[in-house]
């Protein structure tokens, strides 16, 4: 049975209690981590947020009711317990930072009482993911999903606080928006009072934080849930947090000067490590070029090298074909000390390769014993593959793989490629955090699937001024005001200048093939909001979620969120999304069609 905790007042949590408690009376209240009756002397562990207690009753001294209840505790009980904090006298747990104390209990009671929990409630247990999702409030009670989420409850402490020094408002934006473009499929919720309408769940603050700089708030944060339906990923979810942000009368330098230091601030505070400032910057060029992605992990080298001009001429058709094709390169990877790798895991890394869109893998193994085993030897002559090997430093002993396609392909085969031999061979140094900002990113991306120009970032970035003149000869060529800031090869967060002034902007819509009417339905209201008087203005959002992830090693930002969907967008716990009755429909004007 229950019992009330009328008269009983908790003094403090579990593991705040040490040594300087010996001699007083504390009541605390938590949850049973377990129980072991050693006959006339019950222990309990009793855990909360803040770590654990042993409790421990004496039958010949607790009184024979609160010996019973001790008898009847299990995991999961919650209870409260009252007496006096002693010196433990058998060994001392190292493990718990309680350890050389526990409390003599002479009052108990039994608060609430549980049915054995699906899972245990331990550190690091490998339980399947689903079901922890399924039954998620038993898995935050257990203390690496509390640590975590404590410790970014904390990190948003520390943003608030440094961007409220720093003249940051915090203004909130609405949730039930117009679909904005940010590029992902947005989440519909339908109009009751003007059926047939929908609005669209945000995918960013975007808009909103460009017209609060119309309205001179100047200097504007929020902690801001943003909406977006995509695959999902380890660090993407439909619903995540962004801490974002926009500021006025500023240029790139301004926003990444604050950012930098809202960094370091909040990374010290968090978990004590120093970041040096100024943090390197990357053009997307060189980021590109050198490591295969626009958020590249420097933790470790193996960088891509060019090998197009060699090439060029050579017998090898699938090399020189990539050569002589626009926007085509051959490129490199050497894989240190690989050279003997077993056949296997070479076909395995080119069916991966395939997957990330090449047509082949073809490699060069250096074998220790001074053989060469060449996957092209017979398109290409001994002195080709020489200078090949040359020009990739290839040493006895090391294994070089080659991309030859178009630009986007040959980066996005070894980029990936890098990063998957940098985890498995063991080259990464899980203890750096390696800042850098992507800086110079293209304007305009070219959309084969439309034919036409995108937007790389979004349709409001400034263009870098010095390359404005390219726009109808070269859009390709114009750069953007546009910084991506990274950690460990995860892309943090991104921002841009934004233009400001409408000739730009109408020019930058002609671009990207949208028609004034069209710019005019789809935001509009942003349009007549710049016919008034526009600061200069830019700004940056954070995905907290990675931030937090990274901040704490998880592994996954499911890990540092209380109630993530699955990778299906499903809320295993409340089984959302789920059907609703005929009558909201009705209201909403909504028949479902069924599926073929
Ligand atoms: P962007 O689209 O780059 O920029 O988003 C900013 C940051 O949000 C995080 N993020 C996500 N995190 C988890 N799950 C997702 N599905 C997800 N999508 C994005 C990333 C990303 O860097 N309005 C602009 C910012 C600006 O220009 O000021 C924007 O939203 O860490
Ligand atoms: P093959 O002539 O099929 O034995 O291929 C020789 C090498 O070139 C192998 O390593 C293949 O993976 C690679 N290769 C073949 N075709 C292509 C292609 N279209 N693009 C890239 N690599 C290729």
């Amino acid at each position: 049975m229950a019992e009330s905790m009328k008269g009983l007042r908790r003094t403090c949590r579990c593991a705040e209690l040490s040594e300087e408690y010996i001699g007083k009376t504390v009541t605390v209240m938590g949850w049973v981590a377990k129980q072991r009756n050693k006959g006339g002397v019950v222990f309990v562990d009793l855990r909360d947020r803040s770590g654990i207690i042993q409790l421990i009753y004496e039958e010949s001294t607790c009184g024979q009711e609160n010996f019973e209840k001790a008898e009847r505790m299990r995991a999961e009980f919650v209870v409260a317990a009252t007496g006096n904090v002693v010196r433990r006298e058998g060994a001392v747990n190292e493990s718990l930072q309680t350890g050389t104390i526990e409390i003599k209990v002479t009052d108990t009671r039994i608060l609430s009482e549980s049915e054995t929990p699906p899972f245990h409630i331990a550190e690091g247990i490998t339980t399947r993911e689903d079901l922890r999702l399924k039954y998620r409030s038993l898995d935050l009670r257990r203390p690496d999903m509390q640590r975590r989420l404590i410790l970014r409850s904390r990190i948003v402490q520390y943003m608030r606080e440094f961007m409220a020094a720093e003249g940051f408002l915090e203004i909130e934006t609405p949730i039930l928006c117009k679909s904005t473009p940010e590029g992902a499929r947005d989440y519909l919720v339908p109009s009751r009072i003007r059926r047939g309408t929908f609005y669209a769940l945000p995918q960013s603050p975007q808009l909103f934080k460009q017209l609060l700089m119309c309205s001179g708030f100047d200097r504007y944060f929020q902690i801001a849930k943003c909406f977006r339906d995509e695959d999902l990923r380890a660090d993407r979810q439909p619903e995540f947090t962004q801490a974002d942000m926009e500021l006025s009368f500023v240029d790139v330098d301004d926003v990444i000067d604050v950012n930098e230091r809202l960094i370091q601030y909040v990374v010290k505070k968090a978990i004590g490590l120093d970041v040096q400032l100024p943090l390197p910057r990357m053009k997307w060029i060189d980021a590109m070029n050198d490591y295969g992605s626009d958020k590249p992990d420097t933790r470790f080298g193996m960088k891509l090298k060019d090998v197009t001009e060699l090439v060029r001429n050579c017998g090898f058709g699938v090399f020189a074909d990539a050569a002589a094709l626009a926007g085509g390169s051959v490129r490199g990877i050497n894989v240190k000390g690989q050279g003997g790798m077993a056949r296997k895991k070479i076909d395995a890394l080119v069916t991966m390769a395939k997957g990330n869109g090449a047509k082949g893998l073809p490699y060069i193994a250096l074998k220790e014993d001074g053989s060469v085993k060449c996957s092209f030897s017979k398109f290409m002559t001994q002195e080709e593959v020489d200078a090949l090997i040359a020009a990739m430093d290839g040493e006895k002993g090391d294994l070089l793989f080659f991309a030859a396609d178009k630009n986007t392909i040959v980066w996005n085969v070894l980029g990936a490629l890098r990063l998957h031999l940098g985890e498995e061979l063991g080259l990464i140094d899980h203890d750096r955090f390696d800042f850098l900002w992507v800086v110079d990113f293209p304007l305009l991306e070219w959309s084969e699937e439309e034919n036409r120009f995108m937007a790389m970032h979004h349709p409001f970035t400034m263009p870098v001024e010095e390359d404005w003149h390219m726009i109808d000869t070269d859009p390709g060529k114009v750069r953007a005001k546009a910084y991506d800031i990274v950690l460990n090869g995860v892309e943090l967060g991104g921002g841009s200048v934004r233009i400001h002034q409408n000739d730009i902007q109408e020019k930058m819509f002609e671009v990207i093939g949208l028609k004034p009417e069209e710019a005019q339905e789809k935001f509009g209201f942003l349009l007549t909001a710049f016919k008034y008087g526009v600061p200069p203005h830019a700004g940056l959002a954070y995905g907290l979620d990675r931030f937090v992830m990274l901040l704490t090693g998880a592994e996954s930002i499911r890990d540092v969120m209380a109630f993530p969907k699955n990778k299906d967008a499903a809320d295993l716990m409340s089984g959302a999304p789920d059907v609703v009755d005929d009558a909201q429909l009705r209201d909403l004007s909504i028949g479902i069609v069924a599926q073929e």
